[in-house]
């Protein structure tokens, strides 16, 4: 018997909410997040409990014993320091490790499971080789889905990118969704192809030291959702159009139906 239902690919939810209550004031997060807040009702609640939270945190973190070193060297220079993060800097912390290990995982999860019904040949390829499949499938939805659309560096110096000029102290945004459809770079790039070789998308960032800190737990977890799902839900599929989050920071998709037939034990 067919079964419908709104499947919102939410899952990591319930660990972010865990998280969430033990982070702190996040005035500085709040600027760059600014419009996934105004348009994410998620993010409006995770943002309510931080608040709600806020005045606990000294007696959560009254056993907390930072010990932080930071060593750099560059050039003739060897700089070592050991400094102490704040309660407001750990909270801040927990908070961006929230936000980004949350909307961006299952934001790739929902493309990746919207391109697979579209492409069945694509599916049946990865279902049916899935763990010699699965290391250039996981980038490929990282590059599909590009859950960050865009990222903002302030130039340290005057500089030239890709012939244009750019002084010390302008803002310069990087639209990470048009890098991963770069003809250049990729053969096809509108091309779904879950064996593309090479693909050195920018899914994650690039070219820095911000490249980000949960891409191994991301691909991880894409991985296992679709072993899951493939295993489990062996037909699944999105019947209907997206309902797409109203963003120009988080490529995100807020629910889309889907239907399946077959429940594997
Ligand atoms: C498919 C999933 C993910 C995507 C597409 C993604 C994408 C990104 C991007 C584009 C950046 C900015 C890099 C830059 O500044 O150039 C970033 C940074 C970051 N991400 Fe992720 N991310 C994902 C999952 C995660 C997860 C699961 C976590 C942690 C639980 C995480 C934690 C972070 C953190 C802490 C940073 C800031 C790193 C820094 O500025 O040094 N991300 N991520």
């Amino acid at each position: 018997m067919l079964r419908q239902r709104w499947l919102k690919f939410a899952l990591l939810a319930a660990a972010a909410h865990a998280a969430v209550s033990f982070a702190a004031r996040a005035d500085t997060l709040e600027g760059s997040l600014a419009d996934a807040y105004r348009t994410n009702p998620t993010l409006n609640a995770q943002r309510a409990s931080v608040r709600a939270t806020d005045e606990n945190v000294p007696q959560a973190l009254a056993g907390y014993r930072p010990r932080v070193a930071v060593t750099a060297s560059g050039g003739q220079q060897s700089l070592s320091t050991t400094s102490k993060l704040t309660a407001s800097e750990l909270g801040s912390f927990f908070l961006l490790l929230v936000v980004a290990g949350n909307e961006t995982t299952r934001t790739a999860i929902s493309h990746g499971m919207l391109e697979l019904t579209r492409r069945p040949d694509q599916r049946k390829l990865w279902a049916d080789d899935f763990e010699q499949v699965s290391p250039t499938a996981v980038e490929e939805i990282v590059r599909w889905a590009t859950p960050v659309i865009h990222f903002r560096r302030t130039a340290t110096r005057d500089t030239i990118v890709g012939g244009q000029e750019i002084k010390a102290g302008e803002k310069v945004v990087m639209f990470y969704n048009s890098a991963n459809r770069d003809e250049r770079a990729f053969d096809d790039p509108y091309r779904f192809d879950l064996t593309r070789t090479p693909n050195e998308h920018v899914g994650f960032g690039a070219g820095g030291p911000h490249f980000c800190l949960g891409a191994n737990l991301a691909r991880r977890e894409i991985k296992l959702m679709f072993e899951e799902l493939l295993r489990r839900l062996p037909d699944i599929e999105i019947t209907g159009e997206p309902d797409m989050l109203q963003s120009n920071f988080i490529h995100g998709i807020k629910r889309m139906p889907c239907a399946w037939h077959t429940v594997a034990s």
